[in-house]
């Protein structure tokens, strides 16, 4: 059996801690996988806000989701969810990189995903999860994936928990993508 993919242990942390109910935040909807499966872990007493700046990626989303799902969808870069989102969220989910059915050239990039991963802390519940699966593969993959990291050092440490889940020592033209998870702690 092949080890799990990140985008799955995201998925898995992040169902371990989120209840029907709860306040979620999908910050890059893409093909809206991510955006699906939050609305089954929240239930329709819940709420998903999901964004992304192309178009397509929200209409193939909306296409899937049923009636009834507690879901908004916002035309809008995740750098500007904290004018949308009130804080007490449960689980914000990142996935870098580019919406893989769509312009592969249109990119996160370092500046907005630092800005929307501020925010994102700050809209956190205490205890709640942050997951940030990261593609170094790219062109520009790699600059965005070393300010991540050196974002993620300045984090104070009893404030915030962080995981790192990845494959060890893989080389090759194309590093492999691996996720961080932060649980806020206070
Ligand atoms: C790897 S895909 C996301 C995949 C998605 N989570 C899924 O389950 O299919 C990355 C997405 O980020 C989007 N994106 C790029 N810059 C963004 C920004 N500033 N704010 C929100 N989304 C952005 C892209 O349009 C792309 O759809």
């Amino acid at each position: 059996m092949a080890f799990p993919r990140a985008t799955e242990i995201a998925q898995l942390l992040v169902k371990a801690r989120v209840q029907p109910g709860d306040r979620v935040v999908d910050a890059t909807i893409g093909n809206g996988y991510d955006t699906l499966f939050l609305a089954n872990c929240v239930g329709t007493t819940g709420r998903v806000d999901g964004f992304d700046i192309q178009e397509s990626a929200i209409a193939s989303t909306r296409s899937r989701l049923g009636n009834d799902a507690p879901v908004f969808l916002h035309l809008r870069g995740h750098e500007e969810m904290a004018a949308i989102v009130a804080p007490g969220i449960s689980a914000v989910m990142f996935n870098l990189g580019y919406y893989p059915s769509g312009d592969k050239t249109i990119i996160t990039r370092p500046d907005t995903t630092l800005t929307a991963l501020d925010a994102a802390l700050n809209l956190l519940s205490t205890s709640g999860l942050l997951t940030i699966v990261i593609y170094p593969g790219h062109a520009g993959g790699a600059e965005e994936a070393d300010r991540v990291e050196a974002w993620l050092t300045d984090l104070p440490p009893d404030r915030y928990r962080t995981v790192r889940y990845g494959p060890q020592g893989e080389t090759g033209n194309s590093p492999p993508p691996y996720l961080l998870a932060i649980e806020r702690r206070g």
